[in-house]
């Protein structure tokens, strides 16, 4: 620990370092330290801690230390005690060491700042350092090197042997452009379309079972939908999952497509449009939908749109039906690509604008 004392000191008054703690009332002439707690604590450019202070912060320190140790020891006894195995014992695992280890190392660095603040001298100390540059003869040492290397080597002279070279080069600089079409197979239209379609029932996640419309009768009520025939299709259910809600007809603003509702239940992609987290937290009194991962809210009484958050649009909102047994289905697939933005969306947006025209 420094402190800005005197950095222009004589060179009697520079003090020398030695290692550890002067004995108590010992000789500390070395450092110039105050032989007893009357003396004055600046001494010689060298500032020293208060005695008195010194003796507390010494007890506060080495608690911190026992602290750290009988830490230390949870830390191992808790690696021993919880076994890992199913998701509620490893929680419970990673929450021991976690804690003991933050602990363990929490107090071992307070321990080691009250002990560098409050025990140690302080004094300014100069670092001095070489010059960063090279010396001239050195450069020019190098420059001559290099010239004699290029010139043994021939490199300009052999015209032919140079231009083969360079050319065996080239392919390794391409190579990382070869490298990209391992990311996969570009998404072609599949981005565009979800597998839903004309007739497909919406089943509850989790029970896959069909929903009556009569069944789902309570206004405020949501419920989290899959395709029918797709329940543990993960790849399908990463665009197609949807939230229902079912409103009072007299809460549904102007940006919800009427003719896309069945008794007041209105069906959104659950794929949230900023960059694709579940939006599935539902909020019956203001009717906000909240993405839990950067909290982007839509206004599910208006079209899902949004009113706070980084998301740029709408939830997209599914077209549904019942069917002749009254079960909930869809009508089409989206209108609109759902989730996060990609760059051919803009197409993909003007063309369903121009089906609907
Ligand atoms: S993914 Fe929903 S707000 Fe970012």
């Amino acid at each position: 620990m420094t402190e800005n004392i005197d950095t222009n000191l004589p060179e009697e008054r520079v003090p020398r370092r030695v290692i550890g703690t002067p004995p108590p009332g010992g000789d500390s002439s070395s450092l110039g330290a105050p032989a007893s707690a009357e003396e004055p604590i600046v001494h010689e450019g060298v500032k020293f801690p208060d005695p008195v202070k010194a003796r507390k912060a010494e007890k506060v320190a080495a608690l911190l230390f026992l602290v750290a140790f009988l830490a230390g020891i949870a830390f191992i006894v808790s690696y021993v005690a919880f076994q890992v195995g199913d998701i509620d014992r490893t929680q419970t695992s990673n929450l021991a060491l976690g804690s003991s280890l933050a602990i363990a190392l929490l107090a071992l660095a307070a321990g080691l700042v009250v002990w560098a603040r409050q025990l140690m001298p302080k004094y300014a100390l100069v670092q001095e350092r070489h010059p960063m540059a090279s010396r001239a003869e050195v450069r020019e040492e190098v420059e001559k090197t290099f010239l004699q290397g290029a010139e043994e080597s021939g490199f300009l002279r052999h015209k032919l042997m140079r231009r083969t070279l360079l050319l065996a080069a080239a392919p390794l600089g391409l190579l990382p452009l070869v490298m990209l079409k391992d990311l996969g197979p570009l998404p072609g239209t599949s981005l565009r379309h979800t597998v839903w379609k004309k007739g497909m029932r919406l089943m509850v996640e989790g029970t896959n079972q069909p929903i009556r419309a009569a069944d789902f009768n309570s206004p405020g009520g949501i419920l989290s939908v899959v395709p029918q025939g797709h329940e543990n299709d993960l790849n399908a259910l990463a665009k197609a999952t949807l939230i229902l809600i079912k409103f009072r007809p007299e809460e549904l603003k102007s940006g919800v497509n009427l003719n896309w509702t069945h008794d007041s239940i209105v069906a959104y992609s659950k794929i949230c449009t900023h960059v694709g987290c579940p939006a599935a937290l539902y909020e019956q009194t203001t009717h906000h939908i909240l993405c839990p991962c950067h909290q982007s809210t839509f206004d599910a009484a208006d079209g899902a749109k949004v009113v706070f958050g980084p998301a740029a649009r709408p939830l997209p909102q599914l077209p549904i039906g019942v069917d002749s047994e009254g079960y909930l289905i869809a009508q089409s697939d989206f209108n609109v690509p759902v989730g996060p933005s990609f760059w051919e969306r803009g197409d993909a947006e003007a063309e369903a604008r121009g089906q609907k025209a």
